[in-house]
């Protein structure tokens, strides 16, 4: 029986870090484990130009405490404005990464998204021009449809029309929660990848209704029924590199959780590569986690993959903080429901 395993360093390809003194609590609980993450820029402005990216990242390595090495890799958030020149200018001198589209009201933070995808043809048309990757959070936001199918239909309604009219368009299709999100990914010539997060494999729809509502199991996109999340675990664990892990860790304070109207967003940057030790343990495929935590990422992205490793060892209950304190309050941290074994030493 394997009890430890030695990996590359992971990379988160999709988290929230925030700003502030929120940014300064809950940094060292990524630090500690990933070696790089794509950064999400759904700040309160959002992170729209380069010297905004450039300025937020300079925020985060200042709040890095002495002694963790971490990399920022930073995204643009898409507007109707975005100029297409000062998206390329950042490419090429590092500034970001990739850039992010949330369709306008998707989610947290979401206002200044995109409503006329017409208006913002030159910024991916220059993006497929340089392989710079595009972000997307992949959810109609048309009242009419049920929250449950707006992946799906953002499938068919927007994804696909987007990547046939911009065919050399590199996308990342963030957290996906759906089988037909599996499977469009799959059925993708190239240039399509897709990040699956910590919590999705974990919970189904069930656990966030059933015997009361259970506020910190809320995000968008909601988690779906046990099908769904079966297609996620299979398409995770499978070692097709087109599925890499994207946290989506997204910290709110408790009492923004838990209110009347509650944010959406898990924390799970604590216990992760616990959990995902788990899940890939339980499916039998402990061998093809490097894949999805290390390599897969890094492939995608076009960068090497990390030279240092980190080990975990299966042994007693971990013990992890119910709640990360943090200046700008409590965070409480994902609870997969079951004791966890896989220690990162
Ligand atoms: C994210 C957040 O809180 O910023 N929330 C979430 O539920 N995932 C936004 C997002 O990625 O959709
Ligand atoms: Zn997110």
């Amino acid at each position: 029986m394997t009890d430890t395993l030695t990996l590359r360093r992971p990379d988160d390809w999709h988290l929230h870090l925030r700003d502030g003194a929120m940014l300064d609590g809950i940094l060292p609980e990524s630090a500690r484990h990933f070696a790089r993450a794509i950064v999400m820029p759904n700040l309160v402005p959002p992170v729209v130009t380069a010297r905004q990216a450039a300025a937020y990242r300079e925020r985060i390595l200042k709040a890095l405490p002495e002694g963790m090495v971490f990399t920022p890799l930073m995204t643009l958030y898409l507007t109707e404005e975005t100029d297409p020149e000062d998206v390329t200018a950042a490419f090429a001198n590092g500034f970001a990464q990739a850039v992010k589209l949330y369709p306008a009201g998707a989610t947290t933070n979401s206002a200044s998204g995109v409503q006329d995808f017409q208006k913002v043809r030159p910024v991916l048309d220059a993006m497929a021009d340089i392989g710079m990757p595009l972000c997307v959070h992949g959810e109609v936001t048309d009242p009419t449809v049920d929250i449950f199918d707006r992946e799906a239909v953002f499938i068919d309604r927007v994804l696909e029309p987007l990547r046939r009219a911009t065919p050399g368009l590199r996308v990342v299709m963030e957290h996906i929660t759906t089988q037909e999100g599996v499977g469009y990914v799959r059925s993708a010539a190239k240039g399509l990848g897709a990040t699956i997060t910590t919590h999705h494999l974990i919970i189904n729809r069930n656990h966030i209704l059933v015997g009361g509502i259970r506020p910190h199991y809320y995000c968008l996109p909601v988690a779906k029924r046990e099908i769904h999340r079966q297609a996620l675990r299979e398409a995770a664990t499978s070692g097709d590199v087109r599925f890499f892990l994207g946290t989506d860790s997204a910290p709110h304070i408790d009492a923004l959780k838990e209110a009347a109207c509650g944010c959406a967003g898990c924390f799970t940057a604590t216990n992760t590569l616990s959990i995902l030790a788990h899940v890939f343990e339980e499916m039998g495929r402990l061998d093809r986690l490097e894949g999805f935590t290390s390599l897969h990422g890094p492939a995608f992205y076009g960068l090497p993959p990390n030279e240092t490793t980190i080990t975990l060892r299966k042994g007693g209950p971990v013990a992890y903080p119910a709640k990360i304190e943090t200046g700008a309050g409590p965070v409480t941290v994902f609870d997969a429901g079951f004791p966890l074994h896989w220690h990162v030493e």
